[in-house]
């Protein structure tokens, strides 16, 4: 192979490289920002726990099937593919919903709608299939899954649960998760080039902002 055939390859890895060091920045921005569980009320750790799992369960599966769908490369497909294979195979909303109920945080309504607006806004970026966009977005929230899962293990525990198997298996399975969906990056921009002017952490941004509101939980009611 000729160095003129390898350079946009190596500028495509160079540019996944620099992208993918921006959203690690960003993940490491959101778990420093995460409360010390043992200076939150039982319910402030209940609620956390809540809206995490509102999301997740019947989210997530669906949000990787959205990048499935939109992306353009042959390549990138099976890569998908394998991540949500692993997800129905071992059925990990089943986990989740485990570990939830085990830690007493089964959402309600209220839960489920404090992230509602948010929740709305990534659903709707994630319709609009737009391939390389998409696939940032899910890098993104497996990175973060993959370090949010020992606060998350450490709230249950705070709340009395012993339960483990949903954030055991997250805290490792999603390192490789991570380290596949930016090769996918990298090859679906290499075959599906993003004009200048798109805003690439279109996603991530609004994925970042249901991820706070997951954490943060609805405002405080007024006292009368
Ligand atoms: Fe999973």
């Amino acid at each position: 192979m000729s160095t003129i055939a390898l350079a946009p390859q190596a500028e495509g890895e160079s540019l996944g490289a620099s992208i993918q060091q921006q959203i690690a920045t960003v993940v490491d921005d959101l778990i420093a920002q995460l409360p010390n569980p043992e200076h939150l009320t039982p319910e402030q750790r209940r609620g956390i726990i809540a809206r995490y799992s509102a999301v997740l369960e019947g989210n997530f599966i669906y949000w990787m099937t959205a990048a499935y769908i939109a992306v353009k490369s042959d390549e990138v497909r099976p890569i998908l593919a394998e991540n949500l294979f692993e997800e129905v195979r071992d059925a990990h909303p089943a986990m989740l919903r485990k570990f939830t109920v085990a830690a007493n945080a089964y959402p309600s309504a209220a839960d489920a709608l404090a992230t509602d607006e948010e929740l709305a806004r990534v659903r709707l970026f994630l319709g609009k299939l737009q391939s390389v966009q998409s696939v940032l977005t899910m890098a993104f929230f497996e990175c973060w899954i993959q370090r949010f899962m020992a606060y998350l293990a450490d709230l249950a525990g705070a709340q009395g649960s012993r339960e483990r198997e949903y954030t055991d298996v997250h805290g490792v399975c999603d390192v490789t998760h991570t380290a596949e969906l930016f090769r996918a990056l990298t090859l679906e921009m290499a075959a599906n080039p993003i004009s200048p002017e798109t805003d690439l952490f279109e996603g991530v941004d609004l994925l970042r902002n249901l991820i706070i509101a997951i954490v943060r939980g609805p405002a405080p009611v007024a006292a009368a």
